[in-house]
């Protein structure tokens, strides 16, 4: 199928191959998939793909990498059930199916000419990572980028060459947490909203983009709040189920937003009420 077909039959995966694959952390793989037969569309960091596994099912899936230039797309993927299981077991040369992409990403032009806070919590460093490319590519178009970055134990901090990197840039800031350790670790010990605490924020110039499991960005955003934020100036980025990843069949409807189409991506003003009902 062409990108032109793909473009017009949005439920039809493309097929495309497995060209590299890199275990990160336990239990978390990277995939690198170059189409069989199109060129990549481009995307905006923050959207995700529909990921097919022939005779198992298809999961959303965040874009981690920046290989789109080189024709490829990356995925960070966590085996969490049946499918992410069967996207971290496939083999090189093996056939997924990808559609995409779906979702509005993260907010590029509203965090011109300001400094950004980007709060990571586990896994939730993957779907940011692009972000990260972007700014610090584009970095005179922005202030500070400060990265906080926590993960439950030191084995699960990804992409551990690249944090030392950024950390070196005179752009960017990088402070790391993690909630226990053994005596071999000799950083921060603690939740990520600690470092909220412990560093500089300007409020009025500071934008904050986060990503993790939601009772850390629940935490996340409020501890923001508290230190004078504006709920306008905190995005999220959501979870659930989905199905068709545009908008129609309502498996991802979160109040009154679809996930897939009005998000993932939302600033926290948004749905801030929402945080406040329980199962929603
Ligand atoms: C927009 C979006 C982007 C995403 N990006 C990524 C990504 O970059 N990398 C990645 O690994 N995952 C990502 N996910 C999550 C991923 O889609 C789910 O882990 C996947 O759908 C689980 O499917 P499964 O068949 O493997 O597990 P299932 O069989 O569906 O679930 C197994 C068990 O895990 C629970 N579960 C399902 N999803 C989650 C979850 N997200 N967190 C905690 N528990 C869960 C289920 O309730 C169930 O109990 C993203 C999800 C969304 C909505
Ligand atoms: S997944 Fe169908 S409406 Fe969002």
């Amino acid at each position: 199928m062409s990108y032109e077909a793909s473009k017009k039959y949005p439920m039809q995966p493309v097929p495309f191959h497995v060209l590299k694959m890199q275990e990160e952390i336990p239990d978390c793989y990277t995939l690198t998939l170059q189409p069989e037969f199109n060129v990549v569309s481009s995307f905006s960091p923050g959207q995700f793909y529909m990921l097919y596994v022939f005779g198992h099912g298809e999961v959303p899936i965040s874009v981690s990498g920046n290989s789109f230039e080189m024709g490829t797309l990356m995925f960070t993927i966590m085996t969490i059930g049946s499918v992410t299981k069967a996207l971290c077991s496939v083999c090189v040369g093996d056939v997924v199916g990808v559609r995409g992409p779906f979702g509005k990403g993260w907010p590029l032009e509203q965090v011109k000419g300001r400094d950004v806070l980007i709060i990571a919590g586990g896994l939730g460093l993957a779907p940011l990572r692009p972000l990260i490319y972007h700014l610090i590519s584009h970095s005179a178009d922005y202030g500070i980028i400060t990265l906080l970055y926590g993960t439950r134990t030191p084995d699960m901090i990804l992409f551990q060459d690249e944090l030392a990197s950024w950390d070196d840039r005179d752009d960017m800031r990088v402070f790391l947490t993690v909630d226990s350790a053994g005596s071999e670790w000799h950083g921060h010990a603690g939740v990520v909203t600690e470092l909220i605490e412990k560093i500089g924020i300007d409020t009025v110039r500071t934008t904050a983009l986060t990503c993790g499991p939601e009772i850390m960005m629940r935490f996340t955003a409020h501890a923001l709040l508290g230190k004078g934020l504006a709920a306008s100036d905190i995005y999220i980025s959501m979870e659930r189920n989905m199905k068709c990843a545009l908008g129609h069949c309502g498996r991802c409807q979160y109040g009154p937003h679809f996930i897939c189409k009005d998000g993932p991506v939302f600033a926290f003003d948004q749905v801030e009420y929402l945080f406040k009902v329980r199962e929603v």
